[in-house]
């Protein structure tokens, strides 16, 4: 038997930062992983080979439509989508190869193999190289997989996930995706620059929930103009694949043919498997693990983050959470502020997110002042032909503390850090409009917006 101070089950941004954390805090700690490359769906294939992607199909458009607006005249663009592909490949390498050389630069001991809890402080590593492991702490981070959807049998080829649609070899012709979320849109964006037509179909009577639904509506608005085909309120029952091409049935609505679906309605835990009721941990009903407010779950010596604990499933939350609860073990402090987790979605343009929502306060009765921004009076936006969408501050009405703020815009994932920090120092809008922001940046329509709190934007 092999003994250490941490085990991590899952190399993911939770698990292998938090092991990261705990071994610059001294711990001798081994980390499990199931996959030979380190980094979890994030690094392997989920944000990093998505946003490689997202960044290749926009300079693509770009060449192929917009360049000539400013002057520049390319022909003959053509796609290369295996050469788009091997890019992305190559970027998930360099990142991967670079979790691996942090592991080894903080002598973090690696397991291939699968993590199963065996019994208090003891885990075995099962696969090829099976081990036998001992430790203190155990920190389950084992991440989630795509939520399976009734009537919808996902074949790893025409009906996927986004595991599939990273990869696709050709340009679908019409692609289906189901759920208007996170991935349904930044993915449904790559395929939509790259030619295929696309129908998005979600079950609600709006996108993006969760986010604002001001800023998600215009959101629909910008992304139905750039050719996406919404079909809200639309449940699906089936899609059946006939041949090379796939049948989608909708309750109450005509069938649609098409040659590729994506399933993005949501994930689930990684919880099964792992051999928790060995020690007593029970699930919540929604299947993740239950914890308190040190990431401890109710049997001693083991801890649980990211996807498998309450809480948006964002590869930086989970980081947060890594740092904090390894902390918390070694030092006796460790926090993570949930007001101010910022969330943001990688399409064009970016869609970000921090604190509450303006539909959260009306229903929870708080008092507010808002304040909105138009990247059009923005002179960078205007330069860089950027000039779609907003930015929405949202302040108490009476403390003017910072509740919210919500932007859809060009870089509006970049911007929000600043508004993720003025929420993580209790700032007033009043404090941002006081702040000299350099000239000409999109930073500007932060400044603005906070001004317009208070009723007095300069350039509106
Ligand atoms: P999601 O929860 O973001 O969106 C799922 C959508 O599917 C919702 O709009 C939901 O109403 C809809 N839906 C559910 N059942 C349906 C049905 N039967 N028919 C039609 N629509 C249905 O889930 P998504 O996009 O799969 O992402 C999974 C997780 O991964 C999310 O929690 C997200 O936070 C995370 N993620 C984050 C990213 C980022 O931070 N940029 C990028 C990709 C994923």
């Amino acid at each position: 038997m092999k003994k250490h101070d941490l085990i991590v089950i899952g190399a993911g941004p939770g698990g292998y930062v938090a092991a990261i954390r705990a071994a610059q805090l001294g711990l001798d700690v081994a980390c499990i992983e199931s996959e030979s490359a380190l980094g979890g769906t994030c690094v392997r294939v989920g944000c990093i080979p998505s946003k490689a992607l997202l960044e290749a199909s926009e300079r693509y458009h770009e060449a192929a439509h917009t360049l000539k607006d400013f002057g520049v005249n390319v022909s003959g663009v053509e796609l290369d989508l295996p050469k788009m592909l091997e890019r992305k490949t190559k970027v998930v390498d360099a990142l991967t190869g670079g979790v691996a050389f942090l592991f080894k630069k903080n002598k973090i001991t690696r397991y291939l193999g699968h993590g199963r809890v065996v019994g208090p402080g003891r885990v075995n590593v099962e696969g090829s190289a099976p081990e036998e492991l001992s430790a203190k702490h155990v920190l389950i981070a084992t991440g989630s997989s795509v939520a399976p959807l009734r009537g919808v049998e996902l074949d790893g080829d025409r009906v996927g996930t986004s595991t599939e649609a990273l990869a696709y070899a050709e340009v679908p012709k019409h692609l289906v995706v189901i759920g208007a979320g996170y991935i349904g849109l930044e993915l449904g964006s790559v395929w939509n620059r790259l030619g295929a037509k696309v129908t998005v179909l979600e079950y609600l009577e709006r996108i993006l929930p969760g986010m604002d639904s001001d800023i998600a509506e215009e959101a629909e608005r910008i992304f139905t103009r750039q050719g996406i085909e919404f079909k809200l309120g639309s449940k699906v029952t089936a899609a059946k694949t006939e041949g090379d091409s796939v049948r989608v049935s909708i309750e109450g609505q005509p069938d649609i043919v098409c040659d590729r679906v994506l399933v993005s309605v949501g994930r689930v835990p990684n919880t099964t498997g792992l051999g928790l009721d060995t020690v007593g941990i029970e699930l919540d009903p929604r299947g993740r693990v239950p914890i308190d407010d040190h990431f401890r779950t109710y049997v001693e010596g083991f801890y649980a983050i990211g996807d498998v604990v309450r809480g948006p499933m964002l590869a930086h939350k989970a980081e947060e959470e890594g740092v904090a609860c390894v902390e918390h073990i070694v030092t006796g402090y460790g926090h993570v502020n949930y007001d101010a987790i910022p969330g943001v979605v990688y399409t064009h343009p970016e869609i970000a997110s921090v604190g509450k929502t303006e539909d959260e306060l009306k229903a929870q009765n708080v008092p507010y002042r808002k304040g909105t921004f138009p990247f059009l009076a923005n002179g960078r936006a205007r330069a860089l032909a950027a000039t779609e969408g907003r930015v929405k501050i949202l302040a108490h009405q009476t403390t003017d503390r910072i509740l919210g703020v919500h932007i859809i815009g060009a870089r509006a994932g970049d911007l929000i850090a600043e508004a993720a920090a003025a929420i993580e120092f209790g700032a007033t809008s009043e404090d941002i409009a006081r702040t000299s922001h350099a000239h000409p940046t999109l930073a500007e329509a932060m400044k603005e917006a906070a001004f317009a709190v208070a009723g007095r934007a300069i350039h509106v």
